[in-house]
């Protein structure tokens, strides 16, 4: 069969790596993809707001099944468009996918069903929530509405950072009509995880849990970023705390999902905070999570196709969905600059000296070929990601592997994955 993803990142590399593997599997297309991912699959250039010209692409070139990587299609409706079209695509429809494309929605959902999360206000005047803010005590969390690229959230230790938020999304529009609204929230503190869960609608199978490693200095020092390294299974999800969120959080969000009549077919990302022992939602996302994708689906032995026509058809509990006992660990290379503006073209050596390695990985994120060089295009660069039989010789195969690769003004972490060492 023929398979179209859409996305270029490090989780569409990671998503063209495992199709590429299955054997229902005949040709890979990916939209934009990158210089990794261009190896496995064909890449084209279809913008991924461009649904007709996708659609076009589909029925030309009969592709069986579309996999959406980003949440901007999802939040757009391309599951709808496809669907209206009698094409198989996965991913959740537009109204599904608002579980991520409004914090709103999805605190007012979880408000309705109980799922527990941090307490909160929504305000759509300056004024008032900067009143509301001042009679509050910090920390506190401050979150635009809409999509921003995940860099619409702040995370607030005095009451005049919280200020500047508020002035930042609902004066200056800093991210534009997705700062209408703004969601004012208590900080909790603990430890953050992400768990996916695969679902057709009825049933919810949980992946392997994981945890990403969002800002981009060592011992979580400075800015936020998309995700500068993640490792699975995650720890802190034992198997207790997995029945824990089943119970707490997967389990009443489908239902609520049901009772509303809103149809959700794909994966569900909760990014959980952990605290005395129970869990608490911070975010939902309606897509694979980047980095966490890599060492993920690094670990999946099952099938994806057979994953995706599963959920399709509504036939997810009839697979028994294996993971493989080996830990993973990746870890980001991002260009000088990152998460501000960075470098770009910047010519990547000591590719080759990792390939043919059974058990390291290297994912592209933003690379693209020029003039039959491998050159940097984007912030995260590179995810590097490694198995071991535990998390201690995953980490060394990952930074061993990444001291043979250079581009000029690469940086990491070099404490990915030692939250989890410190656990042992
Ligand atoms: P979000 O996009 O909502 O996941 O927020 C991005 C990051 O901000 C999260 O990964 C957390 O590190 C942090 N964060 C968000 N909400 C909260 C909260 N209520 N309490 C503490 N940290 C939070
Ligand atoms: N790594 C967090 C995300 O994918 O949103």
């Amino acid at each position: 069969m023929k398979v179209l993803v859409i996305g270029g990142g490090g989780r569409e590399h990671t998503i063209v790596w495992k199709l590429s593997q299955s054997r229902h599997v005949d040709k890979i297309y990916c939209t934009p993809g990158n210089a990794g991912i261009s190896e496995i699959a064909e890449c084209i250039d279809i913008g991924s707001d461009n649904f007709n010209a996708l659609l076009d692409f589909v029925k030309y070139e009969w592709i069986d099944l579309t996999i959406v990587g980003p949440e901007d299609p999802l939040s757009r409706g391309i599951v709808d468009a496809f669907e209206k079209e009698g094409r198989r695509i996965l991913g959740p429809n537009r109204e599904a996918a608002q579980l991520e494309s409004s914090k709103v929605f999805a605190k007012d959902f979880m408000k309705r069903y109980r799922i527990p999360t941090a307490e909160y206000r929504v305000f759509t005047s300056y004024v008032h929530a900067k009143d509301y803010v001042n009679m509050k005590v910090a920390p506190l969390v401050i979150k635009a509405d809409g999509l921003a690229a995940g860099k619409g959230v702040f995370v607030c230790r005095t009451v005049d950072e919280a200020t500047d938020a508020l002035r930042l999304i609902i004066k200056e529009k800093a991210f534009g009509d997705a700062g209408n609204r703004v969601v004012v929230e208590e900080c909790i503190s603990g430890e953050e995880a992400s768990f996916m869960v695969f679902t057709d609608g009825k049933s919810v199978v949980p992946m392997a849990s994981s945890q990403d490693h969002k800002r981009v200095f060592d011992n979580d020092e400075g800015p936020n970023t998309g995700g500068m390294g993640a490792y699975s299974p995650a720890p802190v999800i034992t198997k207790a705390m997995e029945d824990k969120i089943m119970e707490k959080v997967m389990w009443p969000v489908m239902k609520g999902l049901r009772s509303e009549g809103i149809e959700f077919k794909g994966i569900l990302y909760a990014g959980l905070m952990i605290k005395d022992d129970n869990p608490y939602v911070l975010e939902f996302n309606c897509r694979l999570g980047d980095p966490e994708t890599q060492p993920v689906l690094s670990r999946l032995e099952t099938d994806l196709v057979e994953i995706s026509f599963g959920i399709l058809d509504e036939k997810l509990s009839d697979l028994e969905i294996r993971w493989k006992p080996e830990v993973a660990v990746c870890v980001v290379l991002a260009s000088k600059g990152y998460p501000g503006t960075y470098e770009k073209g910047k010519v990547i050596t000591g590719l080759e000296k990792i390939r043919g390695e059974d058990d390291t990985f290297v994912f592209h994120a933003g690379t693209v070929f020029n003039d039959s060089k491998v050159v940097t295009s984007g912030g995260r660069v590179l995810g590097v990601t490694a198995l071991g039989n535990d998390i201690r010789e995953a980490k060394e195969r990952a930074y061993k592997a990444i001291d043979k690769i250079h581009f000029d003004g690469m940086h990491y972490r070099k404490d990915i994955a030692d939250r989890a060492l410190e656990r042992l």
